[in-house]
């Protein structure tokens, strides 16, 4: 970004973001940006396309003689969206966009008993300017699709007009640790079956309703061959593009623990960790990036995200929008993710015209207020 001579600002929560003004107007910038964290065993594109292809674009602006923008533009890459170490996620464009108290993040303990707060002082990136200090006119973000659909229709842009919604829990369940040679099957209170009978009714449930589920952490305590389990933690996460449909799972979910404790003679206990519900994009800015993919003959999709993306916060702040490109064979959160050259290319371009339209106010999407 210091390369690109942006201006470089870190925030309280480590957002990394970097301004190009050339007129020095001080108006609202058109913001890119996406995150360059990752999950854990990750692929390279997840996040580093939309940061990196933001950078392309204002290179480019830059280097086009004669057409300076109106606007400034701006990028970011936002902290921690992956949410594995620190939970929720999306925390850093959380926080810029006022939904989480910058305090309240950086008191968040890890999975690894670390304090963000302190593990960003650590590495340097405890920054000086108060979370939001750059409202924007506008935010768009390029990002790999992470499913199948676009490869499979053979599509090359996505424009993204909605967000499925999220729901992160914590379950502990305890029961008691026992031998296993010694006590009968019916005098148990085995954490682990019980964690089991949970997984494979959340999958159920997850498939009758139409909904996601995912237990992506599950740990048994003691761990041994021949103990039974005294604890199991697991954690819960469900998906639904449809609000009522994911209170809907969550009201029974809630319910399923209930009868576990009681059938199961455990304990269980709940911890939320993410809650987000499902967002709507921008239909001018969608418009747009359908109006800019057909102008460059790229055929073009609408779409709903799956994932959660920095977008969904930003949106809280100023019309907002993505643009997927197609992701070989579906993969993501996997070191095998990848993305043809020819379509995270295709990607920067359509996000070049949008953005481009954007900073000189050609297109028509609902101003911020
Ligand atoms: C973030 O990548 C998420 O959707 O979990
Ligand atoms: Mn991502
Ligand atoms: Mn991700």
């Amino acid at each position: 970004m210091r390369e690109a001579e942006l201006a470089v600002r870190v925030d309280r929560i480590g957002n990394l973001i970097g301004l190009w003004d050339p007129a020095g107007s001080g108006s609202r910038p058109v913001m890119m940006g996406s995150h360059i964290d990752t999950v854990i065993d990750a692929g390279a594109y997840d996040g580093c396309t939309g940061v990196l292809a933001g950078l392309s674009v204002i290179e480019a602006l830059r280097d086009e003689a004669g057409r300076m923008p109106t606007r400034p533009l701006a990028l970011a890459a936002f902290t921690n969206e992956e949410g594995v170490r620190y939970a929720p996620d999306m925390m850093g464009s959380l926080v810029y966009a006022g939904g989480l108290p910058v305090e309240a993040a950086l008191a968040t303990v890890g999975t690894d008993g670390t304090v963000l707060g302190e593990e960003l002082a650590r590495i340097g990136y405890a920054g000086p300017e108060a979370p939001g200090f750059l409202r924007p006119h506008a935010y768009v973000e390029l990002h790999v699709e992470q499913g199948p659909v676009l490869e499979r229709e053979g599509i090359a842009i996505g424009a993204v007009e909605d967000l499925q919604g999220i729901s992160w829990q914590e379950v502990t369940i305890d029961g008691t640790a026992n031998h296993a040679g010694t006590t009968p099957m019916a005098l148990r209170r085995d954490a682990g079956v019980a964690a089991a009978l949970l997984v494979a009714w959340l999958r159920e449930r997850a498939r009758t309703g139409g909904s996601l589920a995912t237990i992506g952490r599950l740990r048994l305590e003691p761990d041994a061959i021949n103990v039974i389990p005294a604890r199991a933690i697991l954690t819960i996460d469900l998906r639904d593009p449809d609000a009522a449909r994911l209170s809907g799972f969550e009201a029974d979910l809630a319910a399923r623990l209930d009868v576990l404790a009681r059938e199961e003679e455990v304990t269980v206990t709940a911890r939320r960790l993410a809650r987000f519900d499902p967002v709507t994009f921008d239909a001018g800015i969608v418009r747009a990036i359908e109006a800019a993919a057909r102008a460059r003959g790229l055929s073009v999709r609408r779409m709903t995200s799956g994932a959660g993306h920095d977008a969904q916060m930003m949106a809280r702040l100023c019309p907002a929008a993505m643009i997927f490109v197609p992701s070989i064979g579906g993969i993501s959160h996997n070191p095998a993710e990848r993305t043809l050259d020819v379509d995270l290319v295709a990607g920067a371009e359509v996000l070049l015209d949008v953005v481009r339209g954007l900073s000189v106010g050609r297109s028509s999407f609902s101003p911020a207020p």
